[in-house]
């Protein structure tokens, strides 16, 4: 081009820039545009040849040649990138516009909820002992929830007040021990389960209490099976779920379908024992009722009782995942909070 491109005046410069900047306003697509831009602004352009035969015009006129072909290169690039930020806008508009440069979209992957977290693991370390996991209804009969289970009908757990009685008749569970009846009902024994699942008590809500929370119970029915199994039990499960230093104290209660009952507590995994705000100083933390299953409810199901012997369990799984991720609050596990699911993460 250098050869046939002999050099301009600053008149003739300011005309091609004229037209050139037409060319841009008029440009009708983003690629058209590209092209004015290349064909002026390029390597090759036309500004650059203007650049170059600056040397060989008159000093009289090269100042203000000069001055012309960066008016030129300015001008022109203020024009394009206005008619790019048009055409770009219109397109867009329209849909047809994508820009491949542009980073995707993170959608956050999730995590598991620390509820479903803690059942996973317990069914995983129970699993290792040989117990499999069995469910129930959460919609109950009054017999599998109370009768089965030796409590009685005046029993205050079955007030409305404490309980979602329904028109049939039946009502939401108040705990996951009917479980234990359905399993002994439809199986002979030995049965080694657990079965964790959802509960409902007519409780106020508050930052410890939900009229909705998890269960999970455990049952093991065999010949000799003794309170020290139970124990062995409690203090495998303690330390695989806790950390390897949290023992496991039981002490004397009353639950009407075991016999003897005891209340089992894990030794403080925050403070190993000596006293803090999460054990409340006590040392120790109430994690789960148990005993060995009353006769009366071999009794119900038809195992017979002279030969077999059981315990059971059933323990809060918000309890432990409070404990296990120090959240103070039960209701944050029920509000769909991404930020507080993320924060356990
Ligand atoms: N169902 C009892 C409750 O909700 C907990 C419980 C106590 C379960 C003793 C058991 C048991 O299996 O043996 O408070």
């Amino acid at each position: 081009m250098a050869f046939f491109l002999s050099a301009m005046k600053a008149s003739e410069i300011r005309s091609s820039m004229e037209k050139a900047l037409e060319e841009a306003r008029e440009a009708a697509t983003l690629q058209e545009l590209e092209r004015v831009r290349v064909s002026y602004l390029g390597r090759n352009g036309l500004v650059s040849e203007i650049m170059k035969g600056l040397g060989s015009l008159d000093k009289s006129e090269r100042a203000d040649a000069g001055r012309a072909a960066n008016e030129f290169k300015d001008n022109l690039c203020r024009v394009i990138e206005e008619r790019r930020a048009q055409l770009q806008e219109t397109a867009s508009k329209a849909g047809a516009y994508f820009d491949y440069t542009l980073p995707g979209r993170w959608r956050g992957l999730g995590s598991r909820h620390p509820i479903s977290a803690v059942i996973e693991e317990a069914a995983r370390i129970f699993g290792r002992l040989g117990f499999t996991v069995a469910e129930g209804p959460d919609v109950e009969t009054a017999y599998h929830n109370f009768e089965a289970l030796n409590t009685p009908a005046h029993h205050p757990s079955l007030s409305p007040s404490d309980t979602f009685w329904l028109d049939t008749g039946e009502l939401l569970r108040t705990q996951t021990s009917p479980v234990q009846i359905r399993v002994m009902e439809s199986r002979k024994p030995p049965v080694r389960v657990i079965t964790p699942g959802r509960c409902y008590r007519r409780d106020t809500t508050d930052a410890t209490h939900s009229a909705n929370f998890h269960q999970i119970e455990g049952l093991y029915v065999d010949r000799k099976v003794s309170l020290a199994d139970l124990k062995g039990v409690m203090a495998y499960f303690a330390r695989e779920m806790m950390g390897p230093k949290v023992a496991v104290r039981f002490r004397p209660h009353f639950f009407p379908f075991t016999e003897p009952s005891v209340e089992c507590d894990f030794s403080c995994h925050m403070c190993n024992g000596s006293g803090c705000r999460v054990c409340k100083n006590s040392g120790w933390i109430e994690i789960a009722g148990a005993g060995m299953v009353d006769p009366r409810v071999f009794r119900a199901v038809g195992y017979d009782e002279e030969i077999f012997s059981g315990y059971a369990f059933g323990m809060g799984i918000e309890r432990i995942a409070m404990i296990k991720f120090g959240v103070r609050d039960i209701r944050l596990f029920y509000e769909n909070d991404v930020r507080f699911l993320e924060s356990l993460a």
